[in-house]
């Protein structure tokens, strides 16, 4: 039997190409290699997200941007966490085998009291308990399926090893395997890709280039990359010059010599290099931005997607809670 990978999208804003390399390409990768189930985990961006227009855009943009970039729902389930009550029943069982203790140590949760304590404002100013449970809503996300990886990057690992601890105190109790354990799958090699002004790709940098943007606002972005002021005739470094490590990502291998020669030739300006890496993204993203847009015209169309997911993905949840429930004496 193949390995089940599993791994959950938050629906947080526009995805850029930071996440198309970084966590898309990747996760797409891993499913061609396992039984893989993603989803949007828009519960979890509850958290955060009270706007309802604003939510419902960012859980369809995410759906119809991983469907675009290429996952396939024939070979994925492909689903929203809002999908699957079983989801928040687990939840609740597992809560009764997390020590508040593990809670408290949680990465996010710890940051944000530091941060209000920083500014001498009470502890958990802002802190709702969606952001302090957290980490067991996504345990329950990850045991659900019986996961063996997860798929993340590296600040989720913990959270992953907390789906450990409570899987594994289940087990314990019961002196049965219960629950699967699952194990994190972080993407040491993914690329890290430069944002506009040179340093990681990130939206709260806000120096990110739209996987979807269109064309015309597309080159404008790349037109507004940072540069230093070296002239036409000066010969170039090609490796430490963004525009370069961004043309290496789209271009093939034939095309990057030739425009590394240019660069240590000297002769080509900024402004050049510039329309030579526009010309090669727009190749690549030129198919992904009209799949997209054909999905987001098509509302009916891209929930029949999701609720197939959702129809495929229940029988195995249920699966999960019904042996649960049993080990624990309930039976109905
Ligand atoms: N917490 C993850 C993030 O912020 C999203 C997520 C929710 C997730 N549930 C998950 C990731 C389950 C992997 C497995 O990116």
């Amino acid at each position: 039997m193949k390995k089940i990978s599993l791994t959950g999208i938050k629906p947080t804003g526009e995805l850029h190409i930071g996440n198309y390399f970084g966590a898309i390409k990747p996760a797409l990768e891993l499913a061609r290699e396992y039984d893989a189930r993603y989803f949007i985990a828009d519960y979890h961006a509850l958290n955060t997200i009270k706007d309802p227009r604003e939510l419902s855009a960012n859980i369809r943009a995410v759906a119809a941007g991983w469907l675009a970039a290429g996952l396939n729902p024939e070979e994925v389930i492909f689903y929203r966490q809002s999908s699957i009550p079983e989801t928040f029943e687990l939840t609740t069982m597992l809560m009764a085998f997390t020590a508040k203790g593990l809670m408290n140590r949680a990465h996010a949760y710890k940051a944000a009291v530091a941060e209000n304590t920083e500014k001498k404002d009470d502890p958990d100013a802002g802190i709702n308990m969606g952001l302090f449970t957290y980490p067991v809503l996504m345990a329950a996300d990850i045991i659900l399926f019986d996961s063996d990886v997860v798929p993340v990057g590296k600040d989720q690992v913990q959270h992953v090893e907390m789906a450990q601890d409570i899987a594994q105190a289940v087990n314990f109790n019961y002196k049965k395997e219960v629950l699967r354990v699952p194990e994190a799958s972080v993407r040491e090699n993914a690329a890290v890709v430069p944002g506009l002004d040179g340093r990681k790709m990130s939206k709260s940098y806000g120096n990110t280039i739209p996987i979807f943007a269109p064309e015309k606002e597309l080159r404008k972005l790349i037109m507004r990359i940072v540069t230093n002021s070296q002239g036409i005739e000066e010969p170039k470094d090609p490796e430490s010059s963004q525009i370069y490590l961004l043309y290496k990502l789209f271009a093939g291998p034939e095309e990057q010599a030739a425009l590394a020669a240019r660069y240590r030739a000297g002769g080509m300006g900024w402004g050049e290099a510039k329309e030579e890496l526009f010309r090669v993204i727009n190749r690549e993203l030129t198919p992904l931005r009209e799949r997209f847009n054909a999905l987001m015209d098509d509302p009916p169309g891209l929930d029949a997607v999701l609720a197939r997911g959702a129809e495929r993905a229940r029988p195995i949840a249920a699966r999960t809670v019904a042996r649960f429930r049993a080990a624990a004496g309930i039976d109905k």
